[in-house]
């Protein structure tokens, strides 16, 4: 089936609401065409506007990709600025566009570590896509799970101790409302290239029932097409949430 073909397979009543992509297997596409590293990361941008493009098409609310892990910065210095220099040099240039097609654009994760004018320059530019009402593309940027709960957990207490939340009010709507997802739905559907089967500190509290889809596709080669079947995979799959 081709690509229009298979648009017309999706059930418009089932569509999930958020999908989130772990985006894996840059470093082995390279090797696999022997070539540096950093060029299968451009590669990979490749693969990140056709799917945000797709997810337009579709229709689709919000789509988070896991674009840099606050475990990330162990890899070796050129490589780590080389992906920072990508994901905001990739954002600059495609705002626009994205604006255009009334994308809104947020990164998720922590600022600590990353630049005061890296992180003034990501939010001059996203906000300038806040006022759209499209699709929700969230970058997952200096992102780490475990860090992300530990932020809100500190921020609670705060506000706790402040006044502004009592001791026994604490709830998963508050605990929700303190994580860098506040406000969106949790993802439906988690994706991952590379055949890796892991979730790597991603979303971990936002993905209690996400359904999981794997690939042995590596990132730069994962196709649109590839990524409608995902969803029509999602849409056979009877979701529970633990009751009969
Ligand atoms: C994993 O491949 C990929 C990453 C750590 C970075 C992904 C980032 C991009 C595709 C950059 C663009 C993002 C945006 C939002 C513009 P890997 O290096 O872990 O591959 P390997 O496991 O084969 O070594």
């Amino acid at each position: 089936m081709n690509y229009k073909e298979l648009i017309l397979q999706i059930d418009k009543s089932k569509m999930p609401k958020h999908i989130a992509i772990i985006m894996d297997g840059n470093g082995r596409w390279a090797e696999l065409h022997n070539t540096k590293r950093i060029n299968g990361h451009k590669k990979g941008v490749e693969t990140v506007r056709r799917i945000v493009e797709t997810s337009v098409e579709i229709g689709l609310e919000y789509l988070t990709v896991y674009a840099f892990s606050t475990e990330n910065w162990k890899r070796a210095k050129p490589e780590v600025n080389y992906l920072l220099k990508l994901i905001i040099d990739s954002l600059v240039k495609e705002i626009d566009e994205l604006i255009k097609n009334n994308v809104s654009v947020r990164f998720l994760g922590r600022k600590e570590n990353l630049s005061k004018n890296y992180n003034k320059k990501v939010i001059e530019t996203c906000k300038r896509s806040w006022n759209n009402t499209g699709l929700h593309l969230n970058a997952a940027m200096n992102y780490g799970g475990r860090q992300e709960l530990t932020d809100a957990f500190n921020d609670i207490f705060a506000e706790m101790k402040s006044g502004k939340i009592s001791e026994n009010e604490i709830n998963e709507e508050i605990i929700n409302s303190h994580l860098y997802t506040a406000n969106m739905p949790d993802p439906d559907l988690i994706i991952r290239t590379s055949g890796e089967e892991r979730l790597s500190n991603f979303l971990i509290w936002q993905s209690a029932y996400s359904e999981f889809w794997f690939t042995q596709t590596l990132w730069p080669d994962f196709s649109r097409e590839e990524f409608i079947r995902a969803i029509l995979d999602f849409q056979k799959r009877k979701r529970r949430y633990g009751a009969r």
